[in-house]
C-alpha cells in the first residue's frame, strides 16, 4: 500500500515510515520542515511542504492516485510553547488539519489515521485509562489534539471520511538502526534528560514532583518504545477498514501504550540498571501544570488491531542511551 505520512520528517513520522517500508508498503512523506530535520526523510518519497496547501495535497494525490491511507502526524507539540502561543497551535493542529481533512476527502482518500494524545485523560485513582476514561486536557497542545479527535468524529459522521485516532502515551527510545531518535537540541521529556545527565551534559536529573499519591510519589507513564508504537500505525492501516467494521461506526479511538505504569523513580532504576552506573539525582517540586500521570489499557489495541507492545522499557533505554552515542553523526550536533 501506498501511504501519506504527514510530519514524516519527526520523530515518530520518521520511524513510522520505516516499519511501513518493512511491512511491504510505500510511505509518502508531507512536511514543511518546520522542526523535523531533512536527514530523517533519508531517500523517502517527499514534498516539503505544509498540510493545509490544498494545491500541493491534490498534486500529491495526482502523483500518487494509488495512495490508500493518510497518517496525519504533522503538528506543533511542545506543551509550555503551547502555553505561551495558543494561536499557532490552534492554527496549526486545528485549523490546518482541518484543511487536509477536507481536501483529502474531496480527493477522494478517506481514510485517516490521527495522531493524539494521552495528555487527554483525568487522573484515576489507579492511574489506569481505558478508551471511555474521564478526560482533562489540561494544556493549548492537549486541547488542540481533543478538538481534532471531537472533529473527525464530526466529520466521519456526516461525510465520506473515515477516521481511526491512536491515543499515543509516552514514546521513548530510537528507530533500530540509530537512523533517527529524539533531535531536540535540549531534550525536555524525562528519558533525554537522564540521558543528559548520564552523559556529563547536565549536573544531574532532577525530579520535578515527589509527593504525588503514586506508590513512590512520583509521576506514573506509560512508556511505550517508538518501534512499538510504529508497528501499531503498520497495524492499523492494514486493518483500516475491519478495526471500523468491528467498531460498527465510521470512527474509532485506540489507546497506544504498553499497559504498564512506571514511576519516575522507577524508570531512574532501570535507566542505571542499563547505563551501569548511578545518576546523579535532584528532587523539586512539581511544575506547574505537571500532570500526576496515567497508563493505557491496551485492552482494545489487543482485540482490534491484533497488536501489543512486544519491546521492554529497558530495550528502550538502551535504545536512547545508543542514539544519544550517535545523533551527533546525523544531526551535526550533540
Ligand atoms: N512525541 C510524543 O511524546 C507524542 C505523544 C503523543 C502524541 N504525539 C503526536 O505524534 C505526532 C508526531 O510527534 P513527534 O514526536 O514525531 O513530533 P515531531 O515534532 O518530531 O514531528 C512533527 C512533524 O510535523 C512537521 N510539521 C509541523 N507542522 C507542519 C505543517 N503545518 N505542515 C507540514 N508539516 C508540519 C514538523 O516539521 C515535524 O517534522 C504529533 O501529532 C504529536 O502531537 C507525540
Amino acid at each position: 500500500m501506498k501511504i501519506l505520512v504527514t510530519g514524516g520528517a519527526g520523530y515518530i513520522g520518521s520511524t513510522t515510515a520505516k516499519a511501513l517500508e518493512q511491512a511491504g508498503h510505500t510511505p509518502v512523506i508531507l512536511d514543511s520542515l518546520l522542526i523535523g530535520p531533512r536527514v530523517f526523510v533519508k531517500d523517502r518519497i517527499f514534498y516539503e511542504g505544509d498540510i493545509a496547501d490544498r494545491d500541493l495535497v491534490e498534486r500529491i494525490v495526482t502523483e500518487h492516485p494509488d495512495i490508500e491511507c493518510t497518517i496525519h502526524m504533522a503538528a506543533r507539540i511542545v506543551v509550555p510553547e503551547s502555553v505561551e502561543q495558543p494561536y499557532e497551535y490552534y492554527r496549526d493542529n486545528v485549523a490546518k488539519s482541518l484543511e487536509l481533512f477536507d481536501q483529502l476527502v474531496r480527493l477522494g482518500k478517506p481514510r485517516v489515521l490521527f495522531s493524539s494524545s494521552a495528555s487527554l485523560y483525568a487522573t484515576v485513582d489507579d492511574f489506569e485509562v481505558d478508551e471511555h476514561a474521564p478526560l482533562d486536557p489540561g494544556s493549548p497542545y492537549a486541547r488542540t489534539k481533543r478538538v481534532m479527535e471531537m472533529a473527525l468524529t464530526d466529520m466521519a459522521s456526516a461525510t465520506s471520511l473515515r477516521a481511526i485516532i491512536l491515543r499515543y502515551f509516552n514514546p521513548i527510545g530510537s528507530d533500530p538502526d540509530l537512523e533517527s531518535g529524539i533531535y531536540a537540541r535540549e531534550p525536555s521529556h524525562v528519558l533525554g534528560q537522564l540521558v543528559m545527565a548520564a552523559q556529563g551534559q547536565k549536573d544531574a536529573f532532577t525530579i520535578t514532583g515527589v509527593e504525588h499519591p503514586t506508590r513512590d510519589g512520583t509521576g506514573i507513564r506509560d512508556y511505550i518504545h517508538v518501534w512499538d508504537l510504529a508497528q501499531a500505525h503498520v497495524a492499523a492501516v492494514q486493518r483500516f477498514d475491519e478495526v471500523l467494521n468491528m467498531e460498527d461506526a465510521p470512527s474509532a479511538i485506540i489507546n497506544v501504550g504498553t499497559g504498564s505504569g512506571v514511576t519516575v523513580r522507577e524508570l531512574v532504576q532501570s535507566f542505571e540498571k542499563v547505563f551501569g552506573k548511578p545518576v546523579p539525582i535532584k528532587e523539586a517540586p512539581p511544575r506547574p501544570g505537571d500532570a500526576i500521570g496515567a497508563f493505557a489499557n491496551v485492552d482494545k489495541a489487543r482485540d482490534v488491531l491484533g497488536w501489543t507492545s512486544s519491546l521492554t522499557i529497558d530495550d528502550a533505554i538502551a535504545s536512547a542511551l545508543a542514539w544519544g552515542k550517535k545523533r551527533k553523526d546525523v544531526l551535526g550536533y550533540p
